[in-house]
């Protein structure tokens, strides 16, 4: 399928269009590197041993979204597209409802336009709230999330579910990832986070690579197995192989719209990652304990089997092997991708 991936220069959406293009299918990126680097895209051909088109679109402009399809030729979609940092979320909310809504609705007219019906969301846990039952499970209904980077989720998998359920033929999946981390096992593609990371693996690696001088680690008196706030961690690589079983799947789906839990189905605790991070680096993780993050759970994982059951997909990689991989990344790119 010719898929066209938008976000496809960011994290996780660099290292599926090497899946995609691994599995035979035939990516095309949109991005406009509001938090990601033009310099990723040698390094994508690199490693995919293919040319990548990238187009540089802001798909809140529908004009240029509409040509971009009318171009396109596309068969499906994957949709990276948005911003994702909770905190400035929350200190810009409208900013947030408009770009991540927005850009959303302008490939959705693109798509219906140009019959295009095939979707695959780039969703989160998130969506899970403070009430949902852990492990998570996709038949929870009572969606709602703790801030406006959540909302936008929540918000955008409703407007899928319904606008899929009206237009013939169409079919939509809704991945909800858990904590993605790691990096290619290449060390050329990874994580690179504008300005302080505010997410643990990144911020890890940086104090491991020197960057910055030590950890907080946000509470220690949660009831978990040693009091630090346990996260269900997956491999990049193999959340990207989960958008390649998803957009595989789509065709045979039996509902227009159905949402699956990308995720291990196991939590690690802050300090599991510090000492596997050190081991997997050779580098002390300095860290202090400080108080709680306002907004974070104890726990978080998922109930993984819908996953497996219906798309066939499990993630494979360790805990070991996400440090190992984020390191060799940090390591070789301790500024990230060249500017
Ligand atoms: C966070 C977001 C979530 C988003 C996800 C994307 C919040 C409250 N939640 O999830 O909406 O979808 O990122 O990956 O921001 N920790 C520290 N010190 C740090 C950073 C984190 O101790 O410097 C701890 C946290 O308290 C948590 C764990 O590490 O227990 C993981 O945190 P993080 O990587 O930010 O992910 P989430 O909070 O799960």
């Amino acid at each position: 399928m010719r898929v066209l991936v938008t976000g496809g220069a960011g994290f996780i959406g660099s290292h599926t269009v090497l899946a995609l293009a691994a599995a035979g299918h035939d990516p095309v990126i949109a991005d406009n590197f509001s938090n990601s680097k033009p310099s990723v895209l040698p390094r994508i051909e690199e490693l995919a041993g293919r040319p990548v088109t990238l187009h540089e679109v802001d798909l809140t402009d529908t004009a240029a979204t509409d040509a971009l399809f009318a171009a396109g030729g596309f068969d499906a979609v994957i949709h990276f597209a948005g911003f994702k940092a909770v905190g400035e979320s929350v200190a810009k909310p409208a900013l947030y409802y408009r770009n991540n809504i927005d850009s959303t609705l302008s490939v959705l007219d693109a798509m219906v336009k140009h019959g295009v019906s095939r979707f695959v969301f780039s969703s989160s846990a998130t969506v899970y709230g403070e009430k949902a039952p852990v492990p998570y499970r996709e038949d929870w209904e009572f969606l709602e999330a703790t801030n406006p980077y959540g909302q936008t989720k929540v918000m955008i998998e409703r407007i899928l579910t319904d606008v899929a359920a009206v237009n013939e033929g169409w079919k939509v999946a809704l991945l909800r990832y858990f904590n993605p981390v790691g990096a290619h096992a290449s060390g050329r593609i990874g994580e690179d986070p504008n300005g302080i990371p505010n997410n643990l693996m990144p911020f890890v690696s940086q104090v491991a690579v020197g960057r910055r001088d030590r950890l907080t680690v946000f509470g220690d008196d949660y009831p978990t197995s040693d009091g630090t706030g346990e996260r269900d961690y997956i491999h990049v690589v193999d959340l990207a192989a989960g958008h390649v079983a998803a957009l595989d799947h789509l065709d045979a789906m039996a509902t227009p719209a159905r949402a699956f839990n990308l995720g291990t189905g196991t939590g690690t605790s802050v300090l599991q990652i510090v000492r596997a991070f050190e081991a997997a680096s050779g580098r002390p993780i300095p860290y202090d304990v400080g108080p709680r993050r306002a907004g974070d759970l104890p726990t978080s994982y998922a109930d993984a089997t819908r996953a497996r059951e219906e798309l066939g997909w499990t993630a494979k990689l360790s805990i070991e092997d996400m440090c190992a991989d984020s390191w060799r990344w940090q390591s070789n790119n301790p500024e990230g991708f060249p500017s």
